[in-house]
C-alpha cells in the first residue's frame, strides 16, 4: 500500500549553504566535525521513512537527535536542505505555497508539549482556535470544537477556563484543538512530556483507545522508550540526525540494530513487549466437518499431546481431550459431543504478561483473530519458560 507519509533522503543543515556540509557528511565527517569546520549544525541527515495510513509512527531519540526537525519538515514548517517528503502525492519540500497551505489546513494538525492554551479563553474557545482563519462560521466552529472535546472526554467542560483543569485535562484540550480541524495526520511533539508518570500512562492508554475509532495517521515524538513501545505501531530511533533503526517494538527490543539502540532497550521488561504470537506454535486443529473422534485420538497420539483444538467452518469451535475423544469413540458419539469450550483464548497481540494468568489451566492457550479463526497455540510451559528466561537475564544484569 502507498504510504501516507514518505520521507526520502532528507537532510536539514542549519546555518547557511547546505551543499558543502552535505558533501562533508557524504565524505564521512561527523556532526561535530562539520560544526567545527563550518559552524553549521546538522539537524537531520539522510533520513528515509514510510508512515502507513492509520498507524502510530513513533520517533524516539535523545535531545538534539533531530526529532522536532523531522516533524517540522513533515508539515512544511522547515524546508529540507535536500530530499523529498510526500504527503499522499504532494511533495511538501517542494510545492507551491497554495498547496502547502492546503496540506496544513486540511491534512495535518500539530499537538505540542507546550500547547499554548490561552488562559483568558474558555476550553471550548481554545479547542476552536485556528478554525476561524480557515474561514469557518461561528456555529460550525462551535460544533467542531464540541465534538472534539467529546472525543477526548471533556464534553462537559467547554465553559471552564484552562487553569481550572488538571495538567492531563489541559493536554486533552490541546489534543482536542488538533482534532477539531479534522486532520488526516496528527503530528504530536512530546505531547505528554510535561505530565507526571501516572497521568502520562493514562494519557497513553487514552490515546490508544481514541485511535481505535479515529484511525488517524499519527507521528508521535518522545524520548521515552517505554512510551515509544507502548504506542508505536512502528518506531524509528534517531541518533545525531540519523535513524538508527526502524521497526516494531518486538524488532527493536528483540534485535537492536546497534549498541546505541541496545543501550536503550537494555532495561525494558520484555514480557511487556513481546506478543503471544512470538512464542506461538502452529495450530493443527481438527475439522468438525470431516474428522471424527477416532481421527482425534490418532492425531493426539501422533503428536504426543492430550488435547487438540477443533474448528468448524474456519472458526474455532472448541477443544477435545484424549479422554473425551476416546469416550465418544467408545459410545459411538460425534466429535461434536466430545468438545468443551472451557479453555483459554487470547489475541495474538496480547502480551506475555497477560498470558501468565491463563497459563495455569490444563489446556493450551488458543490464539484467535477478530474473526474467531485459530492463528496459533501457546503452550503454558512456553510462557513460563520465556518469563523465567527474563528473570534470569535480570538477575545477571543486577550482578554485572
Ligand atoms: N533553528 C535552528 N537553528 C540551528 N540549529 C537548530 C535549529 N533547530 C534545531 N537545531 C539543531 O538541530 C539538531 C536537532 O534538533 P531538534 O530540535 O530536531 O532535536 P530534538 O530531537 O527535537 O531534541 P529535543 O528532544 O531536545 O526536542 C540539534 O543539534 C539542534 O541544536
Ligand atoms: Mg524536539
Amino acid at each position: 500500500m502507498k504510504p501516507k507519509i514518505y520521507g526520502n533522503g532528507l537532510y536539514k543543515i542549519f546555518g547557511g549553504d547546505a551543499t558543502t556540509a552535505i558533501d562533508l557528511l557524504k565524505a564521512g565527517q561527523s556532526k561535530d566535525e562539520i560544526y567545527a569546520a563550518t559552524g553549521q549544525t546538522v539537524g537531520v541527515r539522510d533520513v528515509s521513512f514510510k508512515v502507513a495510513e492509520g498507524e502510530i509512527f513513533v520517533v524516539m531519540g535523545l535531545s538534539g537527535s533531530g526529532k522536532s526537525t523531522l516533524v517540522r519538515m513533515i508539515n512544511g514548517l522547515i524546508k529540507p536542505s535536500a530530499g523529498e517528503i510526500l504527503i499522499d502525492d504532494v511533495n511538501v519540500a517542494d510545492c507551491s505555497d497554495e498547496q502547502l497551505r492546503n496540506v496544513r489546513r486540511n491534512k495535518v494538525a500539530m499537538v505540542f508539549q507546550h500547547f499554548a492554551l490561552f488562559p483568558h479563553k474558555t476550553v471550548a474557545e481554545n479547542a476552536a482556535f485556528g478554525l476561524k482563519i480557515r474561514g469557518m462560521k461561528a456555529s460550525e466552529r462551535r460544533e467542531r470544537a464540541q465534538a472534539a472535546l467529546e472525543q477526548v472526554g471533556l464534553g462537559a467542560r467547554g465553559d471552564s477556563y484552562p487553569d481550572e483543569l488538571s495538567g492531563g485535562m489541559q493536554q486533552r484540550v490541546g489534543l482536542a484543538r488538533g482534532l477539531a480541524s479534522e486532520p488526516e495526520i496528527l503530528l504530536m511533539d512530546e505531547p505528554f512530556g510535561a505530565l507526571d508518570p501516572l497521568i502520562r500512562n493514562d494519557m497513553q492508554q487514552e490515546l490508544l483507545e481514541l485511535q481505535r475509532t479515529l484511525k488517524k495517521t499519527i507521528v508521535f515524538i518522545t524520548h521515552d522508550l517505554n512510551e515509544a513501545l507502548a504506542l508505536g505501531t512502528t518506531i524509528a530511533i534517531m541518533r545525531d540526525g540519523v535513524i538508527a533503526q526502524t521497526g516494531t517494538a518486538e524488532e527493536i527490543v528483540g534485535s537492536p540494530a546497534d549498541d546505541y539502540v541496545a543501550a536503550f532497550t537494555r532495561d525494558i521488561d520484555r514480557s511487556q513487549v513481546f506478543a503471544a504470537a512470538s512464542i506461538a506454535r502452529p495450530a493443527t486443529p481438527l475439522d468438525l466437518a470431516t474428522d471424527n473422534a477416532e481421527v482425534a485420538m490418532t492425531r493426539m497420539e501422533e503428536l504426543g499431546i492430550d488435547a487438540v483444538h477443533v474448528v468448524d467452518d474456519g472458526k474455532l469451535a472448541g477443544i477435545v481431550s484424549y479422554r473425551a475423544a476416546s469416550a465418544a469413540h467408545r459410545d459411538g458419539l460425534d466429535l461434536k459431543d466430545a468438545l468443551t469450550d472451557d479453555f483459554p483464548t487470547a489475541s495474538p497481540e496480547s502480551l506475555l504478561n497477560d498470558l501468565y494468568p491463563l497459563a495455569g489451566t490444563e489446556y493450551p492457550i488458543a490464539l484467535t483473530d477478530e474473526k474467531g479463526q485459530l492463528t496459533g497455540i501457546v503452550h503454558p510451559q512456553d510462557v513460563f519458560q520465556q518469563l523465567a528466561n527474563e528473570e534470569e537475564e535480570e538477575e545477571e544484569k543486577e550482578k554485572a
